[in-house]
């Protein structure tokens, strides 16, 4: 058996801290909203290289009260990718605004930035939300060009690319810090993920954290005096104690996952295997997903028949693009809109990737890809 994640590897390694912790917060009497959170929301913020950090529920939430602190407004439109997590897109619509989809680049999979420009050109637009996708760095250069030259509000959705790295201007910088503001996901899957839910918003600008922070409490700054109709949306003391832990391994965890992506790599190179995948380069890729692609849906669906016959777990991520999900067909998208997206829906697969997932293991992985092709 190897799943495609495995939570209990890592914990054993750090049980005792994590149960430590756990008896600190409860024993302290502060459960929500308290010292461990104002620690990951300042550990969180000095990771990215920005001043604040807001913790939240989960990183759906992220995504709605980050969008509302950005001051959108009923009708605005904000351009996103149609190859990602429902999230991205629902918390547009959450925010009673339109999202326009835009199809991604053939290779990194990610927003392609041209087609976002060509609607900045034309039409008037609230702004933009890019996915650092499978953990990924979009094209940081690229998005801080539009903000400049077009004056768009840009969230950039990090859940998946905590610790990825880009260029602009020469310098090296983290995923989240070129935006107005950034989101995290600490779903437990994620790169750091907590036992549970959890999420956090990040930003440079005061008034944005500020009203995030009063979002999240029931849009109330002083206690029961509602300045706005916000959110319960908070983050529980436990999860931020066990966040705080977990940071200290996550530059050790994300090396092993760029070393296992390399050993993925290195194995189909030398096997000579007729698919498509990605390369590790630096930190550009911090690798939540080990996506690759083939060339035909029935070789896709055909490996992972065989691969979870031999108790393989792998993902397809993401089998339907966001612009035909039934519940946005007023939005006018039909079948044919974004043909990369709707080719990598069926045609890619995401193998098992997590720190802990051996070599030996990645080489049994590859070669039942390999026998199954073959069949
Ligand atoms: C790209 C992306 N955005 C947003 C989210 C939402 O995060 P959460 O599951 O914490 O609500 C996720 C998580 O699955 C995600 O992958």
């Amino acid at each position: 058996m190897i799943p495609l994640f495995d939570i209990t590897r890592q914990y054993k390694m750090i049980k005792d801290e994590v149960l430590k912790a756990i008896d600190r917060v409860l024993s302290s009497g502060r459960v929500i909203l308290g010292p461990e959170v104002e620690k990951l929301e300042s550990n969180i913020a000095n990771l990215v290289g920005v001043k604040y950090g807001v913790g939240v529920a989960n990183g759906s939430d992220a995504l709605v009260i980050a969008l509302r602190a950005l001051g959108i407004k009923k009708g605005n439109k904000v351009i996103t990718t149609s190859y990602t997590f429902f999230a991205t897109a629902s918390s547009i619509v959450r925010n009673n605004a339109i999202p326009i989809f835009v199809d991604v680049d053939k290779d990194t999979y990610n927003i392609d930035l041209n087609q976002v420009e060509d609607i900045l050109k034309k039409e008037k637009i609230f702004g933009l939300i890019p996915v650092h996708l499978f953990g990924q760095t979009v094209d940081l250069e690229g998005l801080n060009f539009l903000k400049e030259k077009y004056g768009i509000k840009i969230l950039e959705d990090c859940a998946q690319s905590i610790g990825s790295e880009g260029v602009v201007k020469g310098k090296i910088k983290k995923s989240g810090s070129i935006g107005d503001a950034a989101i995290f996901s600490f779903f437990p899957t994620k790169n750091l993920g907590a036992y549970g839910d959890g999420g956090l918003i990040v930003t440079n600008d005061k008034k944005v954290y500020e009203k995030s922070k009063m979002l999240r409490t029931h849009g109330a700054k002083k206690k029961y005096y509602h300045e706005e109709v916000g959110y319960n949306s908070r983050l529980d003391e436990i999860h931020a104690a066990i966040l705080n832990i977990k940071l200290k391994y996550l530059d050790t965890w994300t090396e092993n996952r760029i070393n296992i992506a390399k050993k993925y790599a290195e194995e189909f190179k030398n096997r000579k295997m007729p698919l498509k995948y990605p390369y590790p380069k630096d930190k550009f890729h911090v690798f939540h997903q080990y996506v690759v692609e083939f060339e035909k849906e029935d070789d896709r669906n055909k490996v992972r028949t065989y691969l979870s016959e031999k108790g393989i777990g792998t993902s397809i991520y993401y089998p339907v693009p966001l612009h035909l999900q039934k519940c946005f067909k007023d939005f006018g998208y039909k079948k044919g809109n974004f043909p990369i997206s709707e080719k990598l829906s069926k045609t890619t697969l995401a193998l098992p990737i997590f720190p802990e997932l051996r070599f030996d293991e990645v080489e049994t992985i590859v070669s039942k890809i390999e026998e199954a092709l073959r069949r």
